[in-house]
């Protein structure tokens, strides 16, 4: 397998560039044709941007898992696909070979068909980042099955509301997992999901940290148990469901400007195509490089960039189980020396907290294997991106800053490494067929240099979101009707003399709160769930290590004795309702908001108190009750 498409030069950027927007069915077609088919296409794109409708390679059956195990075997049976490191450093890490990988996928689809499950059923998958969470994806693709993974910090309602919206059949969990210090008990936080969630019928539990679970007779089996049934049975291969290409691979909810999570829904052709393309030329992949993505499996990073992107492409891909501050500051500079790692791939905030740390931990610590690093999940500011460049890279290695989304399934805008320029804080310019465009607030395009908009893309890329799961309207009317004919991404940003992007943040009320994307709405529903609250608005605030924290304004009506235990209680309810990712940062009590004679919260309003900046409030006259934002300003935490 060899990569014809991978892009070694500026001019030939720039080149691919312009066909790809000449002619961009000829260019997808020709990628396309590298991977494995049952069954090509009849037609390469057809799209509609109205209805949504977008369909990519009509007619193609494919398994997507085919593509990234089976065709591997016979040139790379043996290298390793996924080396996954521990929670704990002491204990064994684990390397698992493409064969090994192959066997394991089969033998967990069997399992998986044992128990009923068929092509087009829901699967929830609730785990711990361990090689049995990338396998069970696999398998689940394996099948034709469509994976809802959740991310291990939800909570049980989150799940719960998940569930349902997926009428998920069965749910892939194990007893608990390790996070630093922490033992987080998965299996029971599944079960309190559960009592609302009677489509579930099945839960397949891995062992892995042995805490104490209850095991709901008929209902629950063991991960173990079940393999041991696939073993005695004794033909673990399992032939690939034949799919098409517009059938859905997987749903991955996400937050947007509503109270509700919505599923974003992704298909199988066009995601391949997409995912491994995108990671063969960002990062520049070279046979024999060791990736490592630090991002869990429950976001779309995890998805793309380190189980279906490196997995196509052969690469061998690093799983890492702990957080990067375990048992030290360290931690990921200790994996990058100890497994001798070429392509780091992290968020901003986990590299402002380290740089918060000092250079002692990075002191001593072999970097010299690093090729490439990376960023992604929200703007980086140029201190850090600095730091990550000299003290990590030590200035030799290039850093792709890789703006995308979880709609977009794939890298839309990010330099390409070494071989386009890079510039401190700028996503830089967008991949071979990928046009996006800047519009002002009335969806006029802005042209030229030097300005700046909204981030809109014109033409579909074959990972663009299809639709949202049971409601496609919700898809139309979040992405494709704000401005007709554009997919619009919810960012602002930036667009430099020379053409390079760079993403601003969020221009509607959605938060990215260390990388993770929480709608202020949804925090506020948290919040009012609490019996004393009348009403809140949240907003974000800048925040040194976070990118953004959570501000909460509170109307509360009982006379608490105890402020700051009325705040636990609410950050206490957030973390239940939602899951500790969302608590607030900062509770500010409040007897009133600053609302229009509309009843319409004036958000700037909040935002710039909360940002510390209050002497600009800007025009204050069309409230209600003006003085209110006396009060809000006095009271600032
Ligand atoms: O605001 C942008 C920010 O993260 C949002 C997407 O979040 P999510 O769907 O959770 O996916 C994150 C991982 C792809 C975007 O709308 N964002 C993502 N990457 C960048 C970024 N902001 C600035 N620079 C980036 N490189």
């Amino acid at each position: 397998m060899s990569y014809s498409y991978q892009i070694r030069s500026l001019e030939q950027y720039q080149a691919v560039y312009q066909q790809s927007v000449q002619d961009p069915e000829g260019f997808w077609e020709g990628i396309a044709k590298t991977f494995q088919w049952h069954k090509k296409w009849d037609k390469v794109l057809d799209w509609d941007f109205t209805g949504p409708d977008i369909k990519w390679f009509q007619g193609a059956k494919l398994n997507i898992t085919e593509n990234c195990l089976d065709r591997h075997l016979a040139e790379r049976a043996n290298q390793p696909a996924i080396i996954w490191e521990p929670n704990d450093p002491e204990d064994h890490y684990r390397v698992l070979t493409y064969k090994e990988l192959h066997f394991k996928v089969c033998q967990f689809a069997n399992v998986l068909k044992n128990n009923g499950v068929k092509k087009g059923d829901r699967i929830c998958i609730y785990m711990p980042m361990v090689p049995e969470l990338a396998i069970a994806v696999l398998a689940c693709a394996r099948l034709g099955a469509i994976h809802s993974v959740v991310f291990g910090g939800f909570s049980a309602q989150s799940i719960a509301d998940r569930i349902q919206d997926a009428q998920c059949s069965l749910v892939i969990t194990a007893d608990g997992g390790y996070r630093g210090n922490k033992e987080i008990p998965l299996k029971n936080v599944i079960d309190d999901a559960l009592v609302r969630c009677p489509s579930v019928t099945r839960v397949i539990v891995l062992t892995r940290t042995r805490m104490a679970v209850s095991m709901i007779k008929g209902r629950d089996v063991w991960w173990e148990d079940e393999i041991k049934k696939i073993e005695t049975q004794g033909n673990p291969d399992c032939p690939a469901e034949v799919m098409d290409a517009e059938d859905t691979l997987f749903i991955l909810y996400t937050s947007g400007s509503t109270g509700k999570p919505k599923g974003v829904v992704h298909t199988c052709a066009g995601y391949m195509v997409f995912t491994n393309y995108t990671f063969v030329n960002t990062f520049q992949y070279q046979r024999g490089d060791l990736h490592f993505c630090t991002a869990d499996i429950g976001w779309i990073t995890g998805h793309s960039y380190i189980v279906y992107g490196p997995l196509s492409a052969g690469a061998t891909t690093v799983m890492f189980e702990g957080i990067p501050t375990w048992p030290d500051a360290g931690r990921f500079w200790d994996v990058v020396d100890k497994f001798k790692i070429s392509i780091l791939y992290t968020a901003p905030t986990a590299i402002r907290s380290l740089m918060g740390f000092g250079l002692d931990y990075v002191k001593g610590k072999d970097l010299g294997s690093l090729r490439i690093l990376g960023t992604v999940g929200e703007p980086i500011n140029e201190e850090a991106w600095h730091w990550y460049h000299e003290h990590i890279g030590k200035g030799r290695c290039p850093v792709v800053d890789t703006w995308w989304q979880t709609e977009t399934g794939g890298i839309l805008i990010s330099n390409l490494a070494g071989v386009t320029p890079q510039k401190p804080a700028h996503a830089t310019l967008p991949l071979p067929g990928v046009q996006p465009i800047l519009v002002d607030e009335k969806g006029e395009e802005i042209h030229g240099n030097s300005v700046s908009g909204n981030l809109c893309i014109r033409f579909p890329w074959p990972s663009i979101i299809r639709t949202t799961y049971g409601d496609h309207e919700r898809c139309r009317v979040n992405y494709f009707a704000t401005y007709p004919g554009l997919y619009f991404t919810g960012d602002g940003a930036l667009r430099d003399q020379d053409g390079n992007y760079r993403i601003t943040g969020r221009v509607d009320d959605v938060l990215n709160v260390s990388g993770h994307r929480i709608g202020t709405a949804e925090i506020e529903n948290a919040i009012n769930m609490h019996t004393g609250v009348v009403e809140s608005a949240v907003v974000g605030y800048p925040h040194d290590i976070k990118g953004q924290g959570i501000y909460a304004y509170v109307i509360f009506s009982s006379s608490h004795v105890d402020e700051n235990l009325s705040r636990r209680d609410i950050i206490q309810t957030v973390a239940r309702i939602i899951g500790p990712i969302a608590k607030p940062d900062k509770i500010q009590f409040v007897s009133g908001l600053p609302k229009t004679r509309s009843g319409k919260i004036m958000r700037r309003i909040l935002r710039k108190i909360a940002e510390g900046e209050t002497q600009n409030l800007g025009d204050t006259s069309t409230l209600l009750d003006p003085s209110v934002v006396e009060e809000i300003k006095n009271g600032k935490v």
